[in-house]
């Protein structure tokens, strides 16, 4: 058993009452290699803002769940070399389908885990999630639950269309589960087509996708139930669209990709939701830097100088997302 703490790991509990008394959102970026750990690493260093990694079930069968856990802990070190005297850095289970999942992140030293029971009959959510909160909380580790399923693909969770959280269900779920967070479903999804083009209006002038407004009213709603219970949005890149267009120029092929708009995201930051989960927009970020490469320097094969871009690319994105969006920066000095 590895305690979070002797990593230099910190869980999410104080950090979320900050946020929510604050009105900013803590960012929440996944990784699955080391150029990604060293753009959030560097990011979050040079914003002094609280962060959250997090590791897929799918991260983890790709990198390697040891290597991914001393990553983690070398992550503090990188904080610290880079001048971050305090880094306020959470290692977090993103979508645990299983106790099982749960508990073997919990003894590798993750300082938070989600349980995602969304798509079971609420009984058996609450069920799972309780049995997962126990074994956390004996730790001092969190746990975020989910409640409302998310259109698209949640890992090995699917669903065809989105199902908004009901708020009539919110307070007896906390207090049944004993959570410390709530994943909530208002119309975000996961991935780079969050909306069929049916769903949405095109801008007259740039041809391109404006997506509907999330629900901020069932938001609202959850909110007067649980005042100041920290509140987790999933699927929130907002896919940039000059990321897309790089990606089709340079041989990619994304028609109609489109996120949620940012502004959206600046006022879900304020209210409390107090985590942002962003993949997607850094797989993009990524993707674009290295078909660039690919197309305007052929003869280059030093993985470097196309990852050396890409990482680069990330930095300058999960900063504007700290600064512009979240406005979690200053907040971990
Ligand atoms: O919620 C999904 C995350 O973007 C992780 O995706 O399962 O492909 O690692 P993944
Ligand atoms: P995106 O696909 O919108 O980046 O969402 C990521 C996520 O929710 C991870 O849990
Ligand atoms: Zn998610």
């Amino acid at each position: 058993m590895v305690s979070y703490k002797d990593l230099g790991l910190v869980n999410t509990r104080a950090m979320f009452a900050k946020a929510v008394k604050g009105g900013y959102a803590i960012p929440a970026f996944n990784f699955n290699n080391m150029e990604q750990l060293q753009a959030i690493i560097k990011a979050s260093a040079e914003t002094k803002s609280p962060v959250i990694l997090q590791i897929s079930k799918g991260a983890r069968n790709y990198a390697n769940q040891t290597l991914l856990r001393y990553m983690a802990e070398g992550a503090v070190q990188y904080a610290k070399e880079l001048g971050w005297r305090h880094p306020q850095i959470v290692l977090h289970l993103d979508h645990g389908d299983s106790y099982e999942l749960c508990k073997s992140c919990i003894q590798m030293g993750f300082s938070s885990v989600m349980i995602d029971g969304s798509s079971l009959p609420y009984d058996e959510n609450v069920a799972l999630t309780k049995k997962v909160v126990r074994y956390a909380h004996r730790y001092d580790v969190t746990v975020e639950a989910e409640l409302g399923v998310l259109a698209g693909v949640e890992d090995e969770v699917s669903a065809e269309e989105s199902h908004y959280t009901k708020p009539e269900e919110v307070i007896d779920f906390v207090t049944k589960t004993g959570c410390d967070s709530l994943a909530i479903s208002i119309g975000t999804s996961h991935g780079a087509y969050k909306f069929k083009p049916e769903q949405c209006t095109r801008d007259p002038k740039t041809g391109k996708l404006v997506p509907p407004p999330l629900a901020f009213d069932v938001l609202k709603q959850i909110e007067k139930k649980l005042p100041g219970f920290p509140i987790v949005l999933h699927g929130s890149s907002s896919v940039p669209q000059e990321y897309v267009d790089i990606i089709n120029t340079h041989g990619g092929k994304l028609p109609d990709a489109v996120g949620i708009p940012e502004e959206q995201l600046r006022k879900a930051a304020k209210s409390a939701v107090c985590k942002i989960n962003i993949d997607s927009d850094s797989r993009l970020a990524m993707t674009a830097a290295i078909r660039k490469v690919f197309v305007e320097k052929p003869g280059e094969f030093d993985p470097r100088k196309y990852l050396g871009p890409a990482r680069d690319e990330m930095v300058k994105l999960y900063k504007h997302k700290i600064i512009n969006v979240l406005g979690s920066d200053g907040k971990a000095k």
